[in-house]
C-alpha cells in the first residue's frame, strides 16, 4: 500500500522577536560590514563582548567544568573540530539516534557529504566540546550548514546570510550536565560574531530544550494526504501535459532562476505591511546537499543512485525532490510555480506531482511529502487522492520536527515575521 502525504509549514510566527525595521537596518549594516577589511579576521567593531575573536573560528576557549556522578571533575573546551576530532564527532553522532548506520558508514557518509559544494569554504562546520585533558575525547558535537535568506520589509528585499544548526548530541555518559547548552551558546556567539549570521534556523523534536536557549518556534502545520497505492496512473488531462524529468545537470540553472525570481518578487501582503517576510533561498548548494545524502544512501542500500531529481513543466513550474531512503519517503524539496496560463483545476501541478508518485513507486517508497501549502498544491494533492482506488482524506497536523528561528542578538525586537520554509532546507538527521 502506498501513502501520499502532503506536509506543510504554515508560514507564520506569532512571537515577538525583533523589530522589523531594526532587522532591515542591521541587514544593511551586516552587508556593509562584510566588506570591511577588519572583518577579514573576524574582528567585530560594534560588539565589544566579541572583540577578542580573531580568525574565522578562533573562539575564546573558556573552560567549562562538570562534576560526574563518581565525583570526578571533567573540564571541557569548545572549538571547531580538528580533522581528528571530526571523526570522533561522527562516531558520537552515529550512536545518538538509535543509529541506522554503523560507525564506519556514518564516517563514510560524512566524507561523502564533505565534497558537496555546500561543505566548502566553511559552508559546513563541525563543532565540539572536548576534554581539556584529552582533546581526542569529544563530549558534545553539532554542525552548522550555511543558508541564504531573503528578507523583505516595506518594499525592500535583501539577501542575508545565516546557518542551520544540525546534529546536536552529547555522549550518553555526560548528558544532563549542561554540555549541549554550553556548546550551543558558544555556537550562537560564533554565529553572531565571526559567522556573521543574521538569521539561523534548526529543526528539532525537543522544543523545550531550544526554547530555553532562546530559539523561537515557527508555527508549523503539516497537510497529510492519505491515499492508496492504486492511483490510476494515466489520469486523463494530466497525461497530455508535457512534463520533463529533471536530472542533476538541471539543478544549478533552475535553482539560480528560482532564487533570482524570489529575490525579485514582492510578496508582502498589503494588509500586513508591518510584517517582515523571511524566505530560505533554494540555492543549488543546499538542494544538492540533500541529493548527496540520497546518493550515499541509495548506493549503500540499493547499489543505485537516484537519477531523476524532479519534474518540470516548460520553464514555468517545477519540483525538485530528494529520496529519504530511511523514511521511504520522497520529499518534495521545493515547488516553483510561475504558471502563467489559466489553470483553475491545477492540472499542471497535478501532472508534476504525478511524476513524484511515479518516482516514489520506482523506489517502493510509501509516502510523498511537501511543505508547500499553496492552494494549487493542495488542489493537486486532493485530485490525486481522489484518483486513488481507496481514497482516504486530507488532514492537517503539526510536524514532528519543528522549526526554530534565531535572529542575531537576542535583544532585537522583532514584532512579527512571516516565514517561508520548504523541505530543501531541512537537515533530517545528518
Ligand atoms: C538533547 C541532548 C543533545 C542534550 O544534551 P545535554 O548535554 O544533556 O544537554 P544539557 O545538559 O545542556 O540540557 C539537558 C536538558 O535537555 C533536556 N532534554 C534532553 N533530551 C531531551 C528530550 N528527548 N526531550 C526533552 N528534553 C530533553 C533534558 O531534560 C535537560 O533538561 P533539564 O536540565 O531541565 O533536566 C542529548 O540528550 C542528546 O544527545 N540526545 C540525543 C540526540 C538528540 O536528540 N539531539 C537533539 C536533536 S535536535
Amino acid at each position: 500500500m502506498y501513502v501520499v502525504q502532503a506536509q506543510s509549514l504554515i508560514p507564520y510566527i506569532d512571537m515577538t522577536i525583533i523589530n522589523s525595521a531594526n532587522l532591515i537596518e542591521r541587514a544593511d549594516r551586516s552587508n556593509l560590514t562584510l566588506c570591511k577589511p577588519a572583518l577579514a579576521c573576524g574582528i567585530q567593531q560594534t560588539a565589544t563582548r566579541r572583540q577578542y575573536f580573531c580568525g574565522s573560528t578562533n573562539m575564546p576557549r573558556k573552560p567549562y567544568s562538570i562534576t560526574m556522578m563518581n565525583g570526578d571533575t571533567v573540564t571541557a573546551l569548545f572549538g571547531e573540530a580538528t580533522a581528528e576530532q571530526q571523526i570522533e564527532c561522527y562516531t558520537l553522532s552515529s550512536s545518538a539516534w538509535a543509529s541506522y548506520l554503523d560507525e564506519d558508514e556514518v564516517i563514510a557518509r560524512e566524507k561523502h557529504l564533505s565534497v558537496e559544494s555546500l561543505s566548502r569554504d566553511g559552508g559546513r562546520r563541525t563543532w565540539c566540546l572536548y576534554r581539556q585533558d584529552d582533546p581526542g575525547s569529544v563530549l558534545s558535537t553539532c554542525k552548522t550548514l550555511r543558508r541564504d535568506f531573503r528578507l523583505e520589509n516595506t518594499g525592500n528585499t535583501h539577501q542575508v546570510g545565516g546557518y542551520c544548526i544540525t546534529s546536536v548530541c552529547t555522549a550518553t555518559l555526560y548528558r544532563g550536565h549542561g554540555l549541549a547548552s554550553h556548546m550551543l551558546r558558544n555556537v550562537t556567539d560564533w554565529l553572531d560574531g565571526p559567522g556573521q549570521a543574521l538569521v539561523s534556523v534548526l529543526y528539532s523534536g525537543i522544543p523545550q530544550f531550544y526554547e530555553r536557549l532562546g530559539w523561537n518556534p515557527v508555527l508549523d502545520m503539516e497537510v497529510i494526504l492519505n491515499t492508496s497505492a492504486w492511483l490510476y496512473d494515466v489520469l486523463g488531462p494530466y497525461a497530455k501535459i508535457s512534463v520533463r524529468p529533471l536530472r542533476d545537470a538541471d539543478i544549478e540553472e533552475l535553482c539560480a532562476k528560482d532564487t533570482e525570481s524570489l529575490m525579485k518578487q514582492y510578496k508582502q501582503s498589503e494588509s500586513t505591511p508591518e510584517k517582515t517576510r523571511l524566505t530560505i533561498l533554494p540555492t543549488a548548494d543546499v538542494v544538492k546537499y540533500q541529493h548527496g545524502l540520497s546518493n550515499y544512501m541509495g548506493e549503500l542500500w540499493h547499489y543505485e543512485i537516484p537519477e531523476i531529481r524532479g519534474a518540470a513543466y516548460e520553464d514555468q513550474a517545477w519540483l525538485y525532490w530528494f529520496h529519504d531512503f530511511r523514511g521511504r519517503c520522497l520529499y518534495v524539496q521545493r515547488v516553483h510555480d510561475s504558471i502563467s496560463k489559466e489553470d483553475p483545476e491545477a492540472h499542471i501541478m497535478t501532472a508534476l506531482f504525478l511524476c513524484a508518485i511515479r518516482e516514489a513507486k520506482e523506489w517502493n517508497f510509501t509516502s510523498i511529502a511537501t511543505w508547500d501549502t499553496t492552494s494549487r498544491v493542495r488542489k493537486a494533492l486532493q485530485t490525486l487522492a481522489q484518483a486513488s482506488v481507496f481514497s482516504k482524506s486530507v488532514s492537517e497536523s503539526h510536524r514532528k520536527q519543528k522549526m526554530f528561528l534565531r535572529l542575531r542578538d537576542g535583544d532585537m525586537d522583532l514584532s512579527s515575521i512571516v516565514m517561508d520554509n520548504e523541505a530543501f532546507s531541512w537537515n533530517l538527521r545528518y
